[in-house]
């Protein structure tokens, strides 16, 4: 879409109307995902760079803690590093100089660091899930669940690892099978949708993955996604892999297609990866993968899920550590479009791929909607997505209308979750965040607008 496209144009109309049909499913006033009051300090760090970057730290440093003064000291450590610190930062200072204060400070901090992680993790096991998982299934929602953990720096985490996956494959299928039918989240115009859905991560897969070596990494990743792709296709289970920061790239992808153009997969398991609409070559990497899925002919078609990308703050700093050009959009308008651009090339290459749109902004969704209805498409054939605790009112609002939403629900404990969480924290205090400008009250015109 155009900057400033025509609001007369047919399509711009049936976004806005599928846009405002969605948010008068709401209820009102959308919560700011990152506002409740055990999350004050994170809203302060909005407008505060340094301040933020003090907060992330603290938040990775949190899990290791052994005791409320040593969090405590911590997170004054941090503090003191911020020049020209507003009010409750001086305060929480002052109050850090003493033990007692200490051990006070400490208490809040960490009750904050577990709220926020309750509202994004869905619990440490899949046992513990199991509830969350059931009750979203009879509310019109399907899941993906992810086991926590990235960037695994030795081969008995990565086994540990396949290991989890391994079984909760094997426990979500059996959990599954007892959920009653819910034709919209089971079938779509190809066939049958599996119930069982888990998303992995290949740095979680192996410690080789080095940007110089991608071979290596490569090798040790398929050693141990292979099994997961053979229990996978026995137990009718789907298998989604993400894509994460763009220096492991090459390998996920090449980690991918190799395996699913192995004889022994295809004809199953169903499978999935993801495409990054803000890098600036995202449309190559994405046309690529059409050549495959419509070269390889695979039943079921390979899912392809369209994000926008979590590692943005992480490739920009690299990149001007190194002095090298930004891969990703830097104008959130640009990437917003991209996004858009890269869903109808989605949509239009039905059937070769089956299409998930995950996004928590109602433009971006309410296009994808619009755009799917104009080209033909039915309802069934687009699936949308959304992360716990970030998109639970849109997911709500999705199921309302007959929409297929499936929620990805991370599993583990805070401490393999601190990345994911950190990356959901600089998301969300984002000032370009769909969001973060709901909830400081844009109007929904002008969130709906045309990027
Ligand atoms: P918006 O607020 O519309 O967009 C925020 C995003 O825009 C940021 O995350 C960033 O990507 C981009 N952005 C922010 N500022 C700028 C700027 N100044 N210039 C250009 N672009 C900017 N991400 C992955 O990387 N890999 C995955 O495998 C993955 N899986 C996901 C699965 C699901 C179900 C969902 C819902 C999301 C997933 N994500 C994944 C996260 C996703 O990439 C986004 O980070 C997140 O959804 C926020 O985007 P949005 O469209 O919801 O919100
Ligand atoms: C992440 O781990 C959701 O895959 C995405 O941030």
């Amino acid at each position: 879409m155009e900057n400033g496209a025509d609001p007369a144009d047919p399509l711009e109309r049936e976004i806005a109307r599928t846009g405002r049909e969605l948010a008068a499913a709401f209820p009102p006033p959308l919560r700011n995902p990152v506002r409740s009051a055990d999350a004050r300090a994170m809203e302060l760090a909005a407008g505060d760079a340094e301040l933020k970057a003090a907060l992330f730290r603290f938040v990775d440093v949190a899990p290791a803690c052994r005791s409320l003064d040593d969090l405590a000291r911590h997170l004054t450590g941090f503090l003191d590093e911020v020049q020209d610190a507003p009010g409750p930062v001086a305060a929480a200072r002052r109050i850090g100089g003493s033990r007692a204060g200490r051990a006070a400070l400490g208490a809040a901090a960490a009750g904050g660091v577990r709220h926020m992680a309750h509202r994004f993790i869905v619990g440490e096991t899949l046992e513990d899930a199991s509830g969350t998982l059931k009750r979203l299934w009879e509310h019109g929602a399907a899941c993906t669940v992810d086991l926590l953990g990235e960037a695994t720096v030795t081969s008995d985490e990565a086994d540990a690892y396949a290991a989890r996956c391994d079984q909760t494959l094997a426990g979500l299928a059996r959990i599954a099978s007892r959920w009653p039918g819910r034709d919209v989240l089971e079938r779509d115009s190809l066939g049958p949708l599996p119930r069982a859905n888990v998303s992995v991560k290949v740095s979680a897969l192996t410690p080789l993955l080095r940007p110089d070596a991608p071979e290596r990494g490569r090798e040790d990743a398929v050693r141990r996604l292979r099994p997961l792709l053979v229990r996978a296709k026995e137990l009718g289970a789907h298998v989604h892999i993400d894509m994460e920061s763009l220096d492991s790239r090459e390998a996920v992808l090449g980690v991918v297609l190799e395996l699913l153009s192995e004889p022994d997969f295809r004809d199953g398991p169903s499978a999935g990866l993801v495409v990054q609409a803000y890098l600036r070559d995202s449309g190559q990497m994405l046309e690529q993968v059409l050549e495959f899925a419509r070269s390889g002919a695979r039943t079921p078609p390979l899912c392809v899920r369209l994000v926008k990308g979590a590692y943005w703050d992480h490739e920009l700093v690299l990149a001007r550590q190194h002095g090298w050009s930004a891969p990703v959009y830097e104008d959130k308008a640009e990437c917003d479009r991209n996004f858009e651009a890269l869903t109808r090339r989605l949509l239009d290459a039905r059937p070769a791929v089956r299409v998930a749109v995950a996004s928590h902004n109602l433009r971006s969704v309410a296009h994808a909607i619009a755009y799917n209805r104009a080209a033909g498409g039915e309802d069934r054939d687009l699936e949308l997505q959304v992360l716990r605790g970030l998109g639970d009112e849109l997911q709500e609002a999705l199921a309302r209308h007959g929409h297929r939403v499936r929620t990805y629900c991370p599993i583990g404990n805070l401490v393999a979750g601190m990345a994911y969480l950190v990356r959901r924290l600089l998301e969300n205090t984002s000032n370009d965040s769909f969001l973060h400008a709901r909830a400081s009250g844009v109007a929904l015109d002008e969130l709906l607008a045309a990027p």
